[in-house]
């Protein structure tokens, strides 16, 4: 081990778990479902990050319903794939023991492909989304709730429940959500979604050492969105988001992944690339503020791939400084799902190019590969 990384490679508490070192492999979208159940494309791909030594593999956005499905070969969690859902947890297991298995459940609301999928929005509707009732939105926290119990039952360490991106959970949860009814408008009705269905989950949960997290979008930078308190202002003010936090902590979750803007939209936000490298400074920012905030739950930081190299110092000296409690590579883990045993060894790695190839490819609804990596 490489001396000077004494933070990265030690092991970390989460809930009722230890990590094997502080490396997170951050939720990636494949596109590669067998009509959403798990197929061989989806076991290799986590094969190759199984042997990779990360401390904690979070399994891309399971949809929880599947005429919510952002790419059309998006994986769904319900109970017809929980055998293959089971086979991915062995698959992994098998080669990785040590590292935990985390499934990010979602669902993805207006973002829903139209052309395979149903989108649905929350408020404001184009004429081709259609407007949830509050019915509707109770029946997708009740999929969260059973999704969190199939992802106990397939074996998975535990569940993110994904609020960050724009996808529905983030959408219920910014000021521009102006619904009248119980899922909208106030504060405590756009924190209903995930506070009431953390509870249920909590009451569901058959095991005790199992995680439960989120993924939050700090800031989006859209009009409204999260990260600004009031549906008609586009300027960062978190404290709204603070109070999210707070909230969440309260609630002994065991972590919060932290992670800004929605793809497509504010896209660089979340993701820097070389040509907006800066970004990466807010993310660990808003990394460090959420530490602030967190009591004893568990903050992961984001956008660590866009420092290529430089990332392993700049998460060491985030973990020293306590600005996170584990750092996570997205891009970087589909360009070389064997980065930490290879920093580890002081073998070389296949930086990511910053091409964007992959991100093309999840637009264009392909596999979703890196295209440096044969
Ligand atoms: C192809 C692709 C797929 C992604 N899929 C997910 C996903 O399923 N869930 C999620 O929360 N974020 C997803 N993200 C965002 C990443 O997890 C990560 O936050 C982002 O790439 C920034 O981290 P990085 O700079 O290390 O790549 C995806 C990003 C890309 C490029």
């Amino acid at each position: 081990m490489i001396e000077q990384n004494t933070h990265l490679f030690s092991p970390g508490i989460i809930g009722p778990f230890k990590t094997i070192n502080r490396f997170v492999s951050q939720p990636m979208e494949g596109n590669d479902s067998d009509h959403g159940a798990v197929s061989a494309d989806v076991l290799e791909r986590y094969r190759q990050l199984a042997a990779g030594r990360w401390g904690i593999i979070i399994v891309e956005a399971l949809t929880v319903d599947a005429a919510a499905l952002a790419r059309k070969d998006q994986l769904v969690i319900n109970s017809n794939n929980v055998p293959g859902l089971t086979k991915l947890i062995d698959a992994i297991k098998a080669i990785a023991p040590d590292t935990l298995v985390i499934f990010q459940i979602t669902h993805s609301g207006r973002k829903s492909g139209k052309a395979f999928s149903r989108p649905t929005a929350l408020y404001a509707p184009t004429p081709d989304e259609h407007l949830l009732t509050t019915d509707e939105i109770q029946e997708i926290q009740d999929k969260f709730v059973e999704a969190a119990r199939l992802s106990e039952l397939a074996g998975a360490d535990g569940i993110d429940f994904k609020m960050c991106h724009g996808y529905l959970g983030g959408e219920i949860l910014r000021p521009a959500n102006i619904r009248d009814d119980r899922w909208g408008g106030s504060f405590e009705n756009r924190t209903r979604f995930f506070r009431e269905g953390f509870a249920r989950i909590r009451e569901n949960q058959q095991r005790a050492d199992f995680i439960l997290g989120s993924r939050i979008s700090y800031y989006e930078g859209i009009r409204g969105g999260c990260g600004t308190v009031a549906a008609d202002d586009v300027v960062e003010d978190l404290s709204e988001m603070d109070e999210v936090i707070r909230i969440m902590a309260h609630m002994k979750l065991d972590y919060l992944n932290v992670t800004a803007g929605i793809p497509g939209v504010t896209s660089e936000i979340g993701r820097p690339t070389a040509t907006s490298r800066w970004l990466y400074l807010q993310q660990f920012r808003y990394a460090r503020r959420a530490k602030s905030l967190a009591q004893d739950m568990k903050i992961f930081g984001s956008a660590y791939t866009v420092l290529l190299e430089e990332s392993i110092k700049a998460a060491e000296e985030n973990l020293a400084r306590g600005d996170a409690d584990f750092v996570g590579w997205g891009r970087q883990s589909l360009a070389d799902p064997h980065f930490p045993a290879k920093i580890d060894q002081g073998l070389a790695v296949d930086y990511c190019k910053l091409c964007s190839g992959c991100s093309k490819h999840m637009v264009r609804q392909e596999k979703v590969r890196c295209i440096f990596r044969t």
